[in-house]
């Protein structure tokens, strides 16, 4: 099968197709998705907290976000990729902000990049959408933004965030923007911004009526127990089988039961020295 593209997940939403999309950070978890056929793998710089420990997203770097979505477009044959720009990459000078995406495009082998904004990042989406590269917005709770909300708080509860919201929707859309994410907000809100747009709408925490949802893959799968947030649902409890499974190693290496000459060489030890010949 061939590579999806952007304009692909645009004509889903027309055909009412519902658009699942999931982070992978590394080769065998971008493989694993690829497989599974997720139409979109999103390199999401939420890898700060899930893979590089970070408290937020803040401290991720071009560096570290061209790193990993080379990994994950090494791994993922099918599923379009897209590459968050993170923190500061972006908003700053227009010049610099083309190379960055260039950069997720060229050497992290990306085929879509993500911004977190609206109104206020619109002439950087129009200048990336204009030199070809495909934009996916992010609005609602932007974690880049953490340190100004004062917390992962949902948006859109007063008239005021409400009007801003919509407006930053309408505006995405204008610029080029090929889908949005909404990030915790309101499920009436996001169905009313959905209906309104033409173009997909990619909710976490933004209720069902979103055209397609995004969650972190750790959250999904039980890798990562720290903190379960509302919005996701565990499939699986990953870490307590890791866990298990590493006990049990350390239990049979240390009884001597592991390994066996199952997963071990033999050979002809006739040709072996003499032991008490040193
Ligand atoms: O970085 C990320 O994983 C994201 C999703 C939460 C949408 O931006």
């Amino acid at each position: 099968m061939s590579k999806i593209t952007a304009s692909k997940i645009s004509n889903m939403k027309q055909d009412s197709e519902k658009i699942p999309v999931i982070t992978a950070y590394d080769y065998p978890m971008a493989k694993l998705a690829d497989e599974a056929g997720i139409p979109i793998i999103l390199v999401g710089d939420s890898l700060g907290m899930t893979v590089l420990g970070y408290e937020s997203t803040i401290k991720v770097t071009m560096d570290d976000m061209v790193h990993h979505t080379r990994a994950v477009a090494r791994g993922a044959k099918q599923s379009l990729i897209v590459a968050d720009m993170p923190f500061m990459s972006y908003g700053v000078k227009a010049s610099q902000t083309l190379q960055n995406a260039a950069r997720l495009f060229q050497e992290g082998g990306a085929q879509s990049v993500k911004l977190e904004g609206g109104e206020n990042i619109i002439n950087d989406v129009e200048n990336i959408v204009k030199a070809g590269m495909p934009v996916m917005g992010h609005i609602g709770l932007t974690p880049q933004s953490v340190h100004r909300f004062g917390g992962y708080r949902v948006q859109g509860r007063s008239r005021k965030e409400i009007d801003q919201l919509i407006k930053d929707a309408l505006m995405l859309e204008e610029a080029g923007a090929y889908a949005i994410v909404m990030e915790l907000i309101p499920a009436p809100l996001a169905k009313h911004i959905t209906e309104l747009l033409s173009i997909p709408t990619i909710g976490i925490g933004a209720g069902p009526h979103c055209d397609g949802q995004v969650q972190v893959v750790h959250d999904i799968l039980g890798f990562f127990e720290g903190f379960i947030p509302k919005h996701t649902k565990q499939y699986l409890r990953l870490n307590d089988l890791i866990i298990e499974s590493i006990k049990c190693y350390m239990d049979e290496v240390k009884a001597g039961l592991f390994p066996t000459m199952l997963e071990s060489f033999d050979m002809d030890e006739q040709i072996l020295p003499d032991s008490n010949n040193r």
